[in-house]
């Protein structure tokens, strides 16, 4: 089995990009493992704080590394946006592959001093577990929203500046790096998000040497990705539009089915809905 350090470097040769997922219990989970497994492609389960407080730390970890073995299959688990060291340790000791401290809000110096603690304690795990940091504020929620995110600004000098990166970047030995790009967490009414801004996601990427994140993927259009993908990004994240998938097909579930019980069939047309979202971006990610 190919560690998530393995097909990450993969997907950066074959300029295709892995997809993150987020999940809130085991219906996500199975939507989005039954997705990456009809187009025999890598996926990541992503858990911010609050989804894996409610599937349960340690017990997330051991869904999805049961389907792993079962299936021998290249699934992994990302500990999403967290904000404490002390969350970055607990994820780390409950078998994560990853962690993202996300320190887009502190200073300069303060996210490089977590982001190193962090770094240093998977470093020193006993496993390759890889670390994502955060520079440039992207709004926090994955939610449909009326307007850009306060405190989210998309002129150029609001963007991650490529210098600073690379000065991140070797200050704190991250392997991941998730810039401001244009992007931002959630998803405007009616889908569609401004353009992201390739050339500086290009310079990000030339000046740091490591693979990009691409976080707020939800409402940026196929075009954008591929033109990301091909400028450095080597994973992208999507929560609001499997969040909205979700909560549809158990609408679906239960007006269609008014006098059903049994939650594993109304939830049924829920676990569909996240596999069609999933299974459209991963098209688009892996050039398929
Ligand atoms: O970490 C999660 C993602 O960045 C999700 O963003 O809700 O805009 O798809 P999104
Ligand atoms: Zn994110």
């Amino acid at each position: 089995m190919k560690t998530l350090r393995e097909t990450l470097k993969e997907a950066g040769e074959k300029k295709v990009a892995v997809g993150h997922f987020n999940i809130s219990n085991t219906e996500g989970l199975w939507g989005v493992f039954k997705a990456a497994q009809s187009l025999n492609v890598p996926v990541i389960i992503g858990v911010s704080e609050g989804e894996r407080d409610f599937v349960g730390v340690r017990q997330v970890s051991v869904l999805v590394k049961s389907i792993r073995e079962e299936y021998d299959y290249p699934i992994y688990l990302n500990a999403d946006h967290t904000y404490s060291f002390d969350r970055v340790k607990e994820a780390i000791d409950a078998g994560f592959d990853s962690v993202i401290f996300d320190g887009a809000r502190l200073s300069f110096e303060e996210n490089v001093s977590i982001t190193k603690q962090c770094v240093e304690y998977a470093r020193g795990c006993g496993r390759d577990v890889l670390v994502e940091a955060e520079l440039g504020f992207i709004g926090t929620s994955s939610k449909v929203l009326d307007e850009i995110p306060d405190g989210v600004l998309l002129d150029e000098s609001s963007l991650t500046d490529p210098v600073k990166a690379k000065e991140f970047v070797d200050a704190t030995g991250v392997d991941m790096l998730a810039p401001a790009i244009g992007n931002f967490h959630g998803m405007l009414r009616g889908g569609v998000d401004p353009k992201l801004n390739i050339e500086r996601t290009k310079a990000i990427a030339d000046a740091v040497g490591i693979p990009l994140v691409l976080h707020g993927g939800s409402g940026n259009s196929e075009d954008d990705f591929k033109q990301a993908i091909a400028n450095g990004v080597s994973i992208v994240h999507i929560n609001t539009e499997i969040r909205v998938a979700y909560k549809q097909g158990l609408q679906i579930g239960l007006t269609e089915n008014p006098d059903e019980v049994a939650p594993y069939k109304f939830l049924k047309p829920a676990v569909k809905a996240v596999q069609d979202v999933v299974e459209k971006k991963l098209r688009f990610f892996n050039r398929l």
